[in-house]
């Protein structure tokens, strides 16, 4: 039980990392400065936005779906993250109701691997990722091994690929190269 609430605490900073950077200074988390190391960038490969639904009437059932792969930590998950969408609305509420907080692709802490829909604009699609994991293989941080969390805030098209009546299919053609644009650690 225990473990559960301190591991949910831990789970609720990790959430609000990007949004609430300068709120986060209490000494536990360290922010470094990127240009000391040399991260490789995320590939995020079979991007698809795959909508389906059995009546015009009805909002589709849509997944966001892909697969991220760390190259830093030769690490991956599978995101897949659902919601209902009228096929129209852009705007997120009733009739699109794409998850704008962050979401659990994977866990299995230390490793944690979440996903947030910043925007949608016709084909162009901004995500907020975060992997979390401990640093114990590259040891590069200052004080390993550690609790690290990479962040970055990619935004990159979609081609609409297919829609009727019944179904709208976005997907990315290429792999999409990501840029961590963010990292904090802490004492594992
Ligand atoms: C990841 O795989 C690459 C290529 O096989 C290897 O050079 C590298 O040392 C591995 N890194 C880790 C952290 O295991
Ligand atoms: C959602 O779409 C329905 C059908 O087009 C419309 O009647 C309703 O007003 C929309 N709701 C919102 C909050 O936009
Ligand atoms: C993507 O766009 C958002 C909002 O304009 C911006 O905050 C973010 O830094 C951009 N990401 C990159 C990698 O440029
Ligand atoms: C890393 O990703 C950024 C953003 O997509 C891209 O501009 C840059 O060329 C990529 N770097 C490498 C080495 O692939």
């Amino acid at each position: 039980m225990t473990f559960l609430i301190v591991l949910s605490l831990m789970l609720s900073l990790v959430a609000c990392l990007p949004n609430s950077l300068s709120n986060l200074g209490a000494g536990r988390k360290t922010f470094h400065d990127l240009a000391q190391f040399s991260w490789k960038n995320w590939t995020l490969t079979e991007v698809c936005l795959d909508c389906t639904r059995t009546s015009p009437s009805e909002l589709f059932d849509c997944e966001y779906k892909f697969r991220w792969d760390d190259p830093n930590f030769n690490t991956s998950a599978h995101c897949n993250n659902p919601w209902k969408w009228d096929g129209i609305t852009t705007q997120q509420g009733p009739n699109n109701t794409y998850n704008t907080n962050y979401i659990i692709c994977e866990m299995a802490w230390p490793e944690v691997w979440q996903l947030r829909i910043n925007n949608i604009q016709d084909e162009l699609f901004e995500l907020g990722l975060i992997h979390t994991c401990k640093d114990e293989m590259l040891q590069r941080l200052p004080a390993p091994p550690e609790i690290a969390e990479f962040f970055a805030v990619p935004n990159f098209t979609m081609q609409l690929m297919g829609r009727d009546d019944y179904s709208i299919v976005y997907a990315a053609k290429e792999p999409v190269s990501v840029l961590i644009q963010g990292l904090t650690s802490s004492p594992a």
